[in-house]
């Protein structure tokens, strides 16, 4: 069945947990979507994950487009959210609307996802406006690292949790189809879980979000041995590969691969022929 903005809202009010996770390309996407997630996010995270930034400021429209179109390319089912890149909407609602639209017609996204609550109720309003779902994600908004001097929990104290609370509804009331909370404490995700009537997707956000979304390479272990707190470990994938990759360093050095059946043959006459 494929999955849209109604089957995700459906999901809620059924409370039938929506799955999400990362993925960067046609391989890993068709894997993902055969085995059932309801929403692949093409995040920004790439940046880390597939070029080996230190962040994710770095990441373009074109990176965004690329790897968005080659996930599009092997998916069915699933609901393709993509990710708006660092300085492609903070610019302006127009910038906002232009840019969402790209990542719709090239990187053939079903709906963009930004970062920021009550300051860019505007911006979504206006991609909204243009018929283009969008995900807000709020708490820990990885772009504005600099600006948070780290990664920390957000929301924890009255203040903050209050500003929380206000993103979450401003981002709902300009028209958002859902909503990610990352790294934001599990009791006041679970309250503005409660207020919304959109789906809410957390990251480091407890077990009562509507859904849960994890960069792949995190639940397959195959990035780095830095693992946030929120991370849970699935499958082991990257020793998998680990071993397979020595295990044909080993054999081609053997010389036990290729084996007969690896082989293409040739009549033994045309040989013949050629040696003449
Ligand atoms: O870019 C990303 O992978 C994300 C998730 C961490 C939610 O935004």
């Amino acid at each position: 069945m494929k999955n849209t903005v109604l089957t995700l809202r459906k999901q809620k009010k059924e409370q039938d947990k929506i799955v999400m996770v990362t993925a960067y390309d046609y391989t890993t996407a068709k894997i993902m979507d055969e085995a059932g997630v309801n929403t692949i996010l093409v995040g920004d995270s790439l940046g880390m994950t597939m070029l080996g930034y230190e962040d994710t400021l770095s990441v373009t429209m074109e990176d965004m487009i690329h790897h968005s179109a080659a996930v599009a390319r092997g998916v069915k089912e699933a609901f393709i959210v993509t990710d708006m890149p660092f300085m492609s909407y903070q610019t302006s609602v127009y910038d906002a609307v232009v840019n969402a639209g790209r990542l719709m017609k090239e990187g053939r996204a079903h709906a963009v996802k930004l970062e920021g609550g009550v300051e860019f109720a505007p911006h979504i309003e206006a991609i909204v406006k243009a018929s283009i779902p969008v995900v807000a994600h709020i708490g820990l908004t990885p772009q504005s690292v600099n600006a948070f001097g780290g990664f920390k929990v957000q929301g924890k104290d009255l203040e903050a949790a209050k500003k929380l609370i206000a993103d979450a509804k401003a981002v709902e009331a300009a028209g958002a189809c859902m909503v990610v909370l990352e790294c934001v404490p599990e009791k006041l995700a679970k309250m503005i879980t409660g207020e919304l009537s959109i789906p809410t997707i957390g990251i480091g956000a407890g077990a009562d979000c509507d859904g849960q979304v994890l960069v792949y390479q995190d639940l397959l272990a195959m990035y780095g041995s830095f693992r946030p707190k929120f991370v849970k470990v699935f499958a082991d994938a990257g020793v998998t590969m680990r071993e397979g990759i020595a295990a044909y360093i080993k054999e081609t050095k053997q010389g036990t691969f290729p084996a007969e059946e690896h082989c293409f043959k040739i009549d033994e006459s045309v040989l013949d022929e050629i040696t003449k």
